[in-house]
């Protein structure tokens, strides 16, 4: 469940001696398929989660900027809405801030509050930078459109935090809603919302967060994108989105890694798209054989896997699970897996004896079930 609005109200009066004035939350997500497609102009199809930040707020007429998290040791940040340099969790929102500044907000008191793990790939740090975002435009009156909102946040964290995220995660937590996944089309900012409900089907969705924490400022991220846009260079095209014919596509590169990275992007858009098909005709079990193919892309051409979500996944199939795969970014993070609802209890079971048989930290395992995208809780 969210952070509770009331308590967090009750810890901002304590920090900052005087009452919030509103309550905003932003969601996590998990993105059931698409993964690296979106900064390839690609498609993707995350969900909001029912973990995200909380943040309670009040203006300032200083024009300062005062930050401070439930979850930090630190007492906090106090930066000029001007600008400055701030490192660590306080990036994020202050890079919210210093781009928000030019369409007319003043300065803030935020007190932050998140149920998210951090590193576990649930977008953490794009739920801290939308609900930071809803809350600073909402405080002073500025009406800005949820996509527009979703592409400065990204921006935030591309310039502020030196992470050059593409716009899946943002678009996630600012445009889903409850019940859906979200179809994006990340040239266009095209979305439709498609009905996803594993329960009715008596399935379960399983996260398992793997308990590798990923770094995705480390430098992986940024080589697989920079060897994508070297690909579609050397393709002709405006990227890897475009790339019709894949054999021929494959045929006019030398590089075996590119060759790799191509192979995974081509047919990653095409599974999101089946799976979309899949939602919308109500075949929900079938979406399973599709996370496999999307784990094994990543695995062996992306190469963005990592040995603990790999155990995961195969032993989920081998307990009968329909079908599963890392998510996010890769490196670390979390794995999902799609099961029958009965055999939850087996798959379950499956991969926390295997993590132990290998002296590995106990996976944390949840159900995730679509929930409401970012907005005001009071
Ligand atoms: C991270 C990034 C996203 C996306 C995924 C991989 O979560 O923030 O923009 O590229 O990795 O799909």
């Amino acid at each position: 469940m969210s952070p509770d609005p009331t308590t967090l109200a009750a810890a901002f009066d304590e920090a900052y001696q005087r009452a919030p004035e509103g309550v905003w939350h932003a969601p996590g997500r998990l993105n059931l398929i698409g993964e690296h497609t979106d900064y390839n102009d690609g498609f993707v199809l995350p969900f909001a989660l029912d973990l995200g930040v909380s943040i309670a707020a009040a203006r300032r007429d200083d024009g300062m900027l005062h930050l401070r998290s439930l979850q930090a040791a630190d007492e906090g940040v106090v930066v000029p809405l001007e600008g400055g340099s701030v490192d660590g969790w306080a990036a994020y929102p202050a890079g919210v801030a210093w781009l928000l500044r030019e369409h007319g907000i003043g300065g803030a008191s935020l007190l932050i509050d998140s149920d998210l793990p951090v590193g576990a790939g649930l977008s953490s740090s794009a739920a801290l930078e939308c609900a930071a975002g809803l809350a600073l435009c909402d405080l002073y009156g500025i009406e800005m459109d949820r996509r527009e909102l979703a592409l400065l946040a990204q921006r935030a964290e591309n310039e502020h935090v030196g992470m050059p995220c593409g716009i899946m995660d943002q678009s996630a937590s600012l445009l889903a809603t409850d019940g859906h996944a979200l179809m994006l089309d990340c040239r266009s900012g095209l979305s439709s919302q498609v009905p996803f409900a594993p329960a009715e089907a008596g399935l379960s969705l399983l996260v398992v967060d793997t308990r590798a924490a990923h770094v995705l400022t480390g430098g992986e991220y940024a080589q697989r994108r920079a060897e994508c846009e070297e690909a579609a260079r050397i393709l002709g095209v405006p990227a890897l989105r475009d790339v019709k014919d894949l054999a021929a596509a494959l045929g006019s590169l030398a590089d075996p890694v590119l060759r790799r990275r191509v192979q995974h992007i081509v047919t990653e858009n095409h599974r999101v798209e089946a799976a979309v098909g899949l939602l919308r005709a109500g075949a929900v079990t079938e979406l399973g054989s599709m996370l496999t193919a999307s784990h094994l892309s990543l695995r062996d051409q992306f190469e963005v896997s990592w040995p603990e979500a790999d155990v995961a996944v195969e032993e989920a199939l081998r307990a009968g699970a329909r079908g599963g795969r890392m998510i996010g970014g890769g490196f670390g993070g979390s794995a999902i897996v799609l099961t029958a609802a009965d055999r939850a209890g087996a798959v379950r079971t499956a991969i926390i004896d295997a993590y132990a048989a290998r002296g590995w930290t106990a996976p944390t395992i949840f159900e995730g079930n679509p929930a409401p995208g970012a907005h005001r809780v009071s």
